[in-house]
This record gives structure tokens, C-alpha cells and sequence, in this order.
């Protein structure tokens, strides 16, 4: 719709679908892709109308990785005043939620935008990896600081020193995927859980993320004194007066997002 190339955006009620669409290169995520993909989601993250975001890929790869035939020339001060990776924080830096749904390769900078997102559905086709060493690199979009926080130390450096790849069910055990769908569900199941988040309060949906990614960004003290705060200025919503009166009189409640 707005002329994108290298991804597919459709919306189905509150929820916005990004696919992303080079599948010829298994959905290897280039300059352009990467500048159409914050594009697309910039745009949703500010429309009103749309309150949960999907990103996935194709049955074969969500994405396998920052392009290396962009990649390949490279000089230093290229990539220094380039700061090729650095736009791609904006996957990170978005309020409203993004849910991950990732069939087949998530490799190196795939997966790192995968884990970008604020969760991973996983297809039971999925695999992850960090193969860049075997490239002469190492990931370069976050891999060795949010997959360690996901896995732990000892996986994590395994797989960034050697390459390896999980499969679905390694990553569930884990704790890199919230859990494992057949591949044929995976975008239904993706979007029902989009769904239901769409349904609930946006202001206290995007409240909740930030209170959660807080908890990557501070010491736990200070991460408490966050939710506490947060949670106080709920009591300012009409949809907390709303949430809470439905429970009490036995109805479902008609969120209004303010
Ligand atoms: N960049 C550019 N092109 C890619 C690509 C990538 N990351 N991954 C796949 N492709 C291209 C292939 O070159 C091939 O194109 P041609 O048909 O023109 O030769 C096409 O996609 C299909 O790929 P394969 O023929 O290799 O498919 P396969 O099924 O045999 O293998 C694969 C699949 C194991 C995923 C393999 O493609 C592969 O190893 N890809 C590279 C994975 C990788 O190393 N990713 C890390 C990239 S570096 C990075 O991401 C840095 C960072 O941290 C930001």
C-alpha cells in the first residue's frame, strides 16, 4: 500500500501483519527491507486504530540474516559512518507490542530481530541461530546481549561461538520462544494472540510493555519502583474503572483506550 517492495502489510481489524517478502534471498534483511520494515511499523505503532502488531516471514525463513552480499564490501569507515545496524533499533524501540511469529530460519540478524519483538511464537519448522562467526563476524543487532538474557550464558555463548542452530523445541526449553505451534497455526495462532491484545486497554497494554522492558534496563529495585508508579497511575484510567466494574457486575468489559 505504500509502495513497499521488500514486505507485505495488510491490517485485520486492530491487528496490523508485516511479512516480509524477499524470497529470494530467504528474506535476508537489506538496507531496504530494513528502512520499508520500520516504515511500515513506525506507521502502525502511531495509528490509533491498530493496537497489536504481527511480524513474520515466509514457511521456509522468517529471515536469515542481515544480507552479506550488502554486507560483503564493507570497509571500517564504512560501517562506522554508516552505522548500518543502528536504524534497525527501531524494531526495538517501538510501544506498541510486536509479536515475533517465525517459521524456519531466524539466523543472525533474523534472529535478532525476532528477539527485538516482545515475543516469539515458533512454528515447530522454526530454527535459530547466531552463524556469523562462521562468516569472520560476530551478530552485530543485539544477539550477544538479548539471546544471553534469553538463555542464559552457557547456550548462548555456544551457539554465537559455534554457529549452531536451536531447533523449535531446544528454544521453547530454553525460554527463547513463548511456545511452539504447528506451522500450519502459526499465523492464526499468531493472531489471536494479537487479537487479544488489540482487545485489551492500549494506554495500559503499552504501560505493561514498557514496565516489562524495564526489567532489561535496570537494577530490580529500580525496576519495582517503575511497575509501582506505573501501576498507581492506572487508578487514572477510565479503563481501569471500566475493567474492574465489568468484573464485579458479571460483564465483559468495553475498554475505550483512555
Ligand atoms: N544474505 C544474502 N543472501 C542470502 C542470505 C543472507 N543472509 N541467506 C540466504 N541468501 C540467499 C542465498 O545466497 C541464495 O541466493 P542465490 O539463489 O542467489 O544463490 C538464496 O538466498 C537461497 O539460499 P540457499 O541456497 O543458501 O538456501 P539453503 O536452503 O541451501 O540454505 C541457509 C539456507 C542455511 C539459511 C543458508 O542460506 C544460509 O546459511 N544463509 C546465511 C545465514 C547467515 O549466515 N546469516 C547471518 C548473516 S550475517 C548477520 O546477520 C549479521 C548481523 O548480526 C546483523
Amino acid at each position: 500500500a505504500q509502495g513497499y517492495e521488500t514486505i507485505l502489510t495488510e491490517t485485520r481489524g486492530r491487528v496490523a501483519l508485516i511479512t516480509l517478502n524477499r524470497p529470494q534471498a530467504l528474506n535476508a534483511l537489506c538496507a531496504q527491507l530494513m528502512t520499508e520494515l520500520n516504515d511500515a511499523l513506525a506507521r502502525f505503532d502511531a495509528d490509533p486504530a491498530i493496537g497489536c502488531i504481527v511480524l513474520t516471514g515466509s514457511e521456509k525463513a522468517f529471515a536469515a540474516g542481515a544480507d552479506i552480499k550488502e554486507l560483503q564490501p564493507t570497509t571500517y569507515p564504512q560501517s562506522y559512518t554508516g552505522d548500518l545496524i543502528t536504524p534497525w533499533d527501531g524494531v526495538a524501540n517501538r510501544r506498541k507490542p510486536i509479536i515475533a511469529a517465525v517459521a524456519g530460519f531466524a539466523l543472525g540478524g533474523g534472529c535478532e530481530v525476532a528477539m527485538m519483538c516482545d515475543f516469539i511464537i515458533a512454528a515447530d519448522t522454526a530454527k535459530f541461530g547466531q552463524p556469523e562467526i562462521r562468516l569472520g563476524v560476530m551478530p552485530g543487532a543485539g544477539g550477544t546481549q538479548r539471546l544471553t538474557r534469553l538463555v542464559g550464558k552457557s547456550k548462548a555463548m555456544e551457539m554465537c561461538l559455534t554457529g549452531r542452530m536451536m531447533d523449535a523445541a531446544e528454544a521453547e526449553r530454553a525460554g527463547l520462544v513463548s511456545r511452539v505451534v504447528p506451522a500450519a497455526e502459526l499465523i492464526a495462532e499468531a493472531m489471536k494472540a494479537a487479537e487479544t491484545i488489540a482487545s485489551m486497554s492500549l494506554p495500559i497494554v503499552m504501560m505493561t510493555k514498557e514496565s516489562v522492558n524495564r526489567s532489561y534496563e535496570t537494577t530490580l529495585a529500580e525496576g519495582i519502583r517503575f511497575e509501582r508508579r506505573v501501576f498507581q497511575a492506572m487508578f487514572a484510567t477510565a479503563d481501569q474503572k471500566e475493567g474492574m466494574s465489568a468484573f464485579v457486575d458479571k460483564r465483559k468489559p468495553a475498554f475505550r483506550n483512555g
